[in-house]
């Protein structure tokens, strides 16, 4: 691209932002000269250095949450022209020069673009997804695991708790009970570990319960998002079936 052309281009931003967790959402627009290789997150921090808005005013710089920059913490993740994604791997030669950026809509905002994600943190608590151990001394090897859990395992461990599932799902909002996609495929992630297991009925017990699994309408929306591609239906389905013979059997022991 000729280097006077390159100049006249610019990066179009229209962020919607919100000064407090209780204020007014208001849109405000910025212009930045275009740069090839930008992605969102670097427009941004160069908004940040110089805030000046389109018009020239002096504003706030806006806010937003980031960590790795590499697509593994989820914590950037937001609409970028009305889709969910990370704004780090949101390349401009991809995306467009003309943005719209929003915070996503199932997390409540804390400022700008950075909303607080505890609400999944909580229900990844709720569903137990860990593995106690019952020291912190040398127990030895651990049980053998499948290849073919193992394989299955590895799958559902890429999910970075981005939350762009959640905001795909139907079923789930800021008020609703339901877990939500990505915690509850992680109780499939810990009850195929030969430890984990041990606290197999446990989690599926959660699951049995209001918020739990009866609340998917399986509509599918989850899947298309995952930026890891983490099997999230084919996942539910079968633990559909994990809680209904969890279901049966404790029952029979009753
Ligand atoms: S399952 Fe996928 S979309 Fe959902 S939180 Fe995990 S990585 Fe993100
Ligand atoms: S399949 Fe279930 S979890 Fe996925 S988007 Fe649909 S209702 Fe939500
Ligand atoms: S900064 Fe970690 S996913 Fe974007």
């Amino acid at each position: 691209m000729e280097e006077s052309s390159m100049a006249e281009k610019q990066i179009k931003l229209k962020i919607k932002r919100q000064d407090t967790p209780t204020s007014v959402p208001y849109w405000e627009e910025f212009a930045i000269p275009y740069v090839p290789g930008h992605n969102v997150i670097s427009v941004l921090m160069e908004i940040q250095k110089n805030p000046l808005n389109a018009a020239g005013k002096k504003t706030t710089p806006v806010v937003w949450e980031c960590n790795c920059l590499e697509e593994i913490c989820g914590a950037c993740t937001m609409l970028i022209n009305g889709s969910v994604r990370q704004a780090c791997s949101a390349l401009l030669d991809q995306v467009g020069t003309e943005l719209t950026l929003e915070p996503v809509s199932k997390f409540p905002v804390v400022r700008d673009l950075h909303v607080d994600r505890q609400k999944m943190f909580d229900a990844l608590k709720r569903v137990k997804a860990w593995i106690p151990i019952d020291g912190t001394y040398d127990m030895g090897e651990g049980p053998h695991m499948a290849p073919r859990d193992q394989e299955e395992g590895y799958h559902l461990a890429k999910c970075m708790t981005c939350g762009c599932c959640m905001e795909a799902c139907p079923q789930y909002n800021p008020r609703s009970t339901f877990l939500g996609p990505a915690p509850i495929t992680q109780v499939r992630l810990f009850n195929l570990h030969p430890t984990g297991a041990l606290n197999r009925s446990e989690r599926l017990e959660i699951l049995m319960e209001e918020g739990g699994i009866a609340e998917c309408g399986n509509a599918q929306n989850c899947v298309r998002v995952c930026p890891k591609d983490v099997p999230l239906t084919k996942t539910l389905a079968e633990l559909n079936k994990d809680v209904n013979l969890e279901g049966f059997f404790g029952f029979l022991k009753k």
